[in-house]
């Protein structure tokens, strides 16, 4: 049984105050979204708590890290490497905060790209990131609230169309995952 006091304060020294805010916004929305969707409520509380877990490692650690613990840097994580924070917190979940879990380490680990066949827990997660209360205001934010509470999959075709279309217009680095992602939703929504 993990000792929710000892994970927050570990997390509360090793994120900044304004992160560790957007945090607990993350959680409170899991928990939410998680009783709405009927998914395992703790999982997505432990997933939401740690998403970020390794979001304010200094840049030059997270590459250092990321070699020691096998982590692919691929050429799109090279170009950016913030976008590592995700794959790279979902090991220090594992080895600084014990989660053994797979279902909450893939929530972590995905919560930035997203990828094909995303499980709810990780939809849940994606999500939550995006709208917790703490987000400030962007174009198509109320929507995408709107969705996460009536239709998971439908509110992440919202939510990574906004993305890419983001990521496009401001020239950022967009990883294949996040495209595969949104195809995948697409491709199986026909099927519902
Ligand atoms: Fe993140
Ligand atoms: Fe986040």
């Amino acid at each position: 049984m993990i000792d929710y006091d000892e994970m927050k304060q570990k997390l509360q020294s090793s994120l900044s105050p304004k992160r560790f805010l957007h945090t607990l916004g993350v959680v409170e929305t899991a928990e939410e979204l998680a009783k709405i969707h009927g998914v395992d409520k703790e999982k997505a509380i432990i997933s939401a708590y740690l998403h970020d877990c390794a979001k304010d490692i200094p840049e030059k650690m997270k590459i250092r890290f990321c070699k020691e613990f096998h982590i692919p840097l691929d050429k799109w994580i090279e170009k950016n490497i913030e976008l590592c924070h995700s794959f790279l917190g979902a090991e220090i979940a594992k080895r600084e905060y014990g989660i053994i879990d797979e279902e909450i380490l893939n929530a972590i680990r995905y919560h930035t790209t997203g990828r094909k066949n995303m499980t709810d827990l990780e939809k849940l997660i994606y999500l939550a990131d995006y709208i917790e209360p703490n987000r400030n205001y962007f174009q198509g934010l109320e929507s995408i609230r709107e969705y996460a509470r009536k239709d998971l999959n439908q509110a992440m075709i919202f939510a990574l169309t906004n993305t890419i279309e983001y990521v496009k217009k401001n020239k950022g680095i967009l990883h294949p995952l996040t495209l595969e992602a949104l195809e995948d939703l697409k491709s199986k929504k026909g099927d519902q």
